[in-house]
């Protein structure tokens, strides 16, 4: 395949060449004609595959390795990746039951678990004081043995004392307060934004500082309509997709 030095829609920006390889190799993945597990073209051979120099070869893969479609294997080569983790953004489930049902094996590793003063965001957000005592754990979610994402949720202490062990337990935020507490959780806002891994987050989720990652923030209410969970979600951006459905609103124009 040729690089072309400008683009097609005929302006007179260049695209740049790694780019133009990094879209070339998208495609072939995106279409199937390089499928999870095939080794794409070193560095050393896209050099002398498309003329360009080994840092531009080097940067058309770095990327799409940071996107989260190829892997490197020291000494080995370069792969692509498994497809990313479609997860449809309509009901309010757990981290738990998503994996279940698409037959992985979830898991939670406490990192922290306080009981603090809610404070501003979270008293907010749970609507009660900021003195009141909440529980604040974090918590490494993997699934299959791969780290996925990291959760900080604040739960009021007095809607579910003692809910430390019963996570610990039941290994779900979502069974401890159904089970132990009988506290069903029915509907809850959420948002979606983009971020990038600061160093902490990468070396605990395992990818690399600067990866995109998607922050969303839930607060969870229960069948009386109390706001029972705040949570932070950082979930890895080269492993997820999210995807929602839309419904055509009445024309307003
Ligand atoms: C998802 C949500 C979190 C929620 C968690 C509960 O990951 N993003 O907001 O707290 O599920 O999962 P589990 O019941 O498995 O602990």
């Amino acid at each position: 395949m040729g690089v072309a030095p400008t683009n097609s829609m005929g302006r007179e920006i260049p695209i740049p060449l790694y780019y133009q390889i990094k879209s070339r190799l998208l495609e072939a993945i995106e279409s199937g004609q390089l499928k999870p597990g095939d080794r794409v073209l070193s560095e050393r051979e896209l050099t002398e595959q498309f003329g360009v120099s080994r840092m531009t070869a080097r940067q058309a893969l770095t990327e799409l390795e940071t996107l989260g479609y190829l892997y490197r294997v020291q000494g080995k080569g370069t792969f692509v990746a498994t497809p990313k983790l479609e997860q449809p953004l309509l009901g309010l489930t757990s981290f738990t039951e998503d994996m279940r049902r698409r037959g992985l094996q979830a898991a939670a590793r406490v990192l922290s678990a306080d009981t603090v003063s809610a404070g501003r965001k979270a008293a907010r957000a749970l609507r009660i004081g900021e003195p009141e005592k909440v529980y604040r754990m974090e918590r490494l979610r993997l699934a299959g043995g791969e780290p996925m994402a990291l959760e900080t949720s604040h739960i009021p202490v007095a809607l579910a004392p003692g809910l430390m062990e019963q996570v610990s337990a039941a290994q779900s935020l979502y069974r401890a307060l159904s089970e132990a507490y009988g506290i069903r959780l029915v509907r809850a806002t959420q948002s979606l934004e983009a971020v990038a891994a600061n160093s902490y987050e990468a070396e605990i989720l395992g990818v690399r500082e600067g990866t995109p990652l998607l922050l969303m923030e839930r607060i969870s209410l229960d069948t009386q309509d109390r706001p029972v969970e705040y949570v932070r979600s950082l979930y890895r951006g080269d492993r997820y997709r999210f995807t929602t459905e839309l419904l055509r609103q009445e024309e307003t124009l």
